[in-house]
């Protein structure tokens, strides 16, 4: 039986996510940061496949006490994790980067960037125990400096210093985390433009269509590379 963990899991990325991984049979424990709002999903994604095995873990981000307490319910309730996805994410206020501030920078940071470091840290013991454990990043091609770079890619025209700085951190996090952790399998992932209250629903892309390489990342023998999309390699 495989475990897995998503943060940022009543909503989008993350909802879809658990009930993917929860059809293929595994436990999935559903991250939310609103404990109420997880056991409304839950309740849905039980009702709608009565098999499924999703658990509530309550879990903000940014809270320290909140990720040591969410590490301990899982210890306690005997799951084990295999499969950690760092999925929670915010966009923060995009303006131009003359108008950005300090206060967006920490509070964007806080959980695109020191979120996933947070319950990473909390969850490397349980991580470690697994005999085939993964961890995935849930990033941004916008992140990507070789596309903010490229004048020819869309997102060159794409400028904004706070939430695509917060995912190239990530990005290098994951890269650092990769190499330091050979026991689990690392990986970052763009879900690519997809329909969810974070783009206002303005993504082209079904929440399914943007769990591709997620779903990948957490159950494929074999993956295109350490930053990916449901397509392949996305350049650092
Ligand atoms: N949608 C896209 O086109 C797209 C493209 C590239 C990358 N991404 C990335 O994909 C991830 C998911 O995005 P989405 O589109 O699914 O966004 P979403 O629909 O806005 O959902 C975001 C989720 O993150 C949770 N969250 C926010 N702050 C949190 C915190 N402090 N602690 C715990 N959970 C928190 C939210 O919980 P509440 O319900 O409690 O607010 C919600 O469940 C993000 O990392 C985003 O950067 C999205």
């Amino acid at each position: 039986m495989t475990t897995a963990l998503i943060t940022g899991a009543t909503r989008g990325l993350g909802r879809e996510a658990a009930r993917r991984l929860a059809q293929l049979g595994w436990t999935v424990w559903l991250g939310a940061r609103d404990a109420d709002a997880g056991a409304r999903v839950a309740a849905a994604l039980t009702h709608d496949d009565q098999d499924a095995d999703v658990r509530v873990v309550r879990i903000d981000v940014t809270d320290d006490a909140s990720v040591i307490a969410a590490a301990k319910t899982v210890e306690d309730a005997g799951t084990g994790l295999d499969v950690l996805i760092n999925n929670a994410g915010i966009g923060g206020r995009f303006v131009p980067p003359g108008e950005s501030t300090v206060p967006d920078f920490v509070q964007v940071y806080g959980v695109n960037v020191l979120g996933p470091v947070r319950v990473t840290s909390a969850f490397l013991p349980l991580l470690d125990r697994s005999p085939a454990a993964r961890l995935i990043m849930v990033s941004s091609g916008v992140g990507s400096l070789t596309h903010a770079n490229d004048p020819a890619h869309p997102y060159f025209g794409l400028v904004g210093l706070v939430y695509p700085s917060s995912k190239t951190a990530l990005n290098m996090i994951t890269s650092q985390y990769a190499k330091a952790l050979p026991g689990i399998r690392v990986c970052a992932v763009d879900p690519g433009w997809t329909s969810t209250d974070f783009t206002d629903h303005l993504g082209t892309q079904t929440v399914t269509e943007g769990t591709d390489a997620i779903v990948r990342a957490a159950t494929a023998d074999s993956i295109p590379g350490v930053f990916f999309d449901r397509d392949g390699v996305v350049p650092w």
